[in-house]
């Protein structure tokens, strides 16, 4: 039904699942779902007879049908087209369909997590995520990117040792990549600007409502780059996303109630910026007494500081001792780094983390030996500050993070097909 608009007053035929229906005497009103959209197709007994009539008054919750109809606009749906159904033909029955329209709890929809999928609400979110996964590649096409492909199974651990998942390498030791970041650095010495979009992993006992087991992340690195060109990619890119959302996906926030007003704000450039050290002044002074200068934020402080705006705000130059070895010390000070996190308004917290790159050969390996990681392993990273080292910088987009803030999803788990949590692998 995507393509409604090209076919008004002719008769289609479709393959649907319904989803609803309700019948008086001599009409019928069913809920149909075809996979693109939610619509109404509509029977009317006098015009197809008792057997027709009768067979979509029997049909129930999520059997599938081929359906045959004419499609006609109907400007009280936000579709804006129904179908006049001149066929209905059973293609599989469906006996005590499990989600009802009636409330369930969260545990109980995400055990059916595989039905759940169908819902208007995770339909919808599935969409604008697919739409955000559309627009990236357009995005970084568009400015000269070349995607490459980091490994998954890896030795190599950038955002420290705590989170990984372990895996057998036949005789050897591996992990589950947590970061495609070191091999997107040897790729931008070989093609100059380029992103990854892959699948990442972290251990991480934390259970809130920002945080996966499994997601997904995209990692652009650009050689010649300084970190201060690195923020301008950043907030060109999550304002095309959000235009992109906007343009192509009016119907589903609407299905989520977003308020698109808000959106619009967040495609307006520049973003506001602020130093982490003046974040944590700005705490102190409103009244947060649990932050001192070297701690990193949680929440409730990303929160704080990104409500001083009503677009998403960077967080630059945080304690070296906080952040991953990689990163460039700031050239007047050796206690921060050249680093900022994206946070997204409304709560939703930290949506982009980046850097400058540390680019001196001995600065460099001392940070590896003073993270407690071997400089063996990492000689190959090491190489490419010996070999034509330029001036570059990256950063790394949480796709789920950025369709639960886009779509006004509560919490993070609804923004993936099927989310890997902590105490969850099933379905
Ligand atoms: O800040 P992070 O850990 O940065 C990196 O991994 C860098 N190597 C990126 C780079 O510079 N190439 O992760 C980047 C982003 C976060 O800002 C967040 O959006 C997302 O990845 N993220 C998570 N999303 C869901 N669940 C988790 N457990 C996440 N951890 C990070
Ligand atoms: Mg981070």
């Amino acid at each position: 039904m995507d393509q409604a608009k090209d076919y008004v007053g002719k008769e289609i035929s479709i393959g649907a699942w319904v989803t609803n229906k309700r019948s008086s005497g001599k009409i019928a009103f069913l809920q149909l779902r075809d996979g693109t959209n939610f619509f109404q197709g509509i029977v009317l007994k006098n015009e197809v007879g008792e057997e027709l009539f009768d067979t979509a008054k029997s049909l129930t919750q999520e059997t599938s049908i081929i359906v045959k109809g004419i499609v006609q606009e109907d400007t009280r749906s936000k579709l804006g087209y129904e179908l006049l159904i001149t066929g209905i033909e059973v293609v599989g029955e469906s006996h005590d369909y499990p989600i009802t329209p009636k409330e369930h709890g969260t545990d109980f929809l995400m055990d059916h997590r595989h039905l759940w999928l169908r819902s208007s609400k995770q339909h919808a979110i599935m969409k604008i995520r697919n739409e955000i996964i559309r627009a990236t590649y357009e995005f970084f096409n568009k400015e000269g990117f070349m995607k490459v492909d980091p490994p998954i199974l890896t030795g190599s651990a950038p955002e420290g040792t705590t989170e990984l998942f372990h895996t057998k390498y036949f005789d050897e030791e591996a992990y589950l990549s947590q970061s495609g970041q070191l091999y997107m650095e040897a790729a931008a010495m070989a093609f100059g600007k380029v992103f990854s979009f892959g699948p990442t992993f972290r251990a991480e006992k934390s259970k809130t409502r920002r945080h996966l087991i499994e997601f997904w992340m995209i990692e652009p690195e650009m050689a010649f780059m300084h970190q201060e060109q690195s923020l301008e990619v950043q907030e060109k890119y999550v304002a095309y996303l959000v235009q992109s959302v906007l343009d192509n996906c009016d119907l589903f926030l609407d299905t989520l109630e977003r308020d698109k007003e808000l959106l619009k704000k967040y495609t307006q450039l520049p973003y506001d910026r602020i130093s982490y050290d003046d974040a944590v002044a700005l705490l102190i002074e409103n009244g947060f007494d649990d932050i001192v200068w070297g701690d990193d934020f949680g929440s409730p402080h990303e929160t704080f500081i990104a409500n001083q705006s009503d677009k998403p705000v960077f967080i630059l130059n945080y304690p070296k001792a906080i952040k991953p070895f990689y990163m460039k010390e700031h050239p007047e000070r050796t206690d921060v780094v050249l680093c900022a996190d994206m946070i997204a308004p409304e709560g939703y917290g930290e949506i982009i983390g980046g850097s400058e790159r540390e680019v001196d050969y001995d600065r460099l390996s001392q940070q590896i030996e003073k993270f407690g990681l071997s400089t063996e392993d990492y000689s190959w990273y090491l190489d490419l500050r010996k070999y034509g080292s330029v001036p570059h910088s990256g950063f790394g987009l949480g796709l789920e993070r950025m369709v639960t803030w886009i779509s006004g999803t509560e919490h993070i788990r609804e923004s993936i097909p099927f989310p890997r949590l902590l105490n969850r692998i099933y379905p």
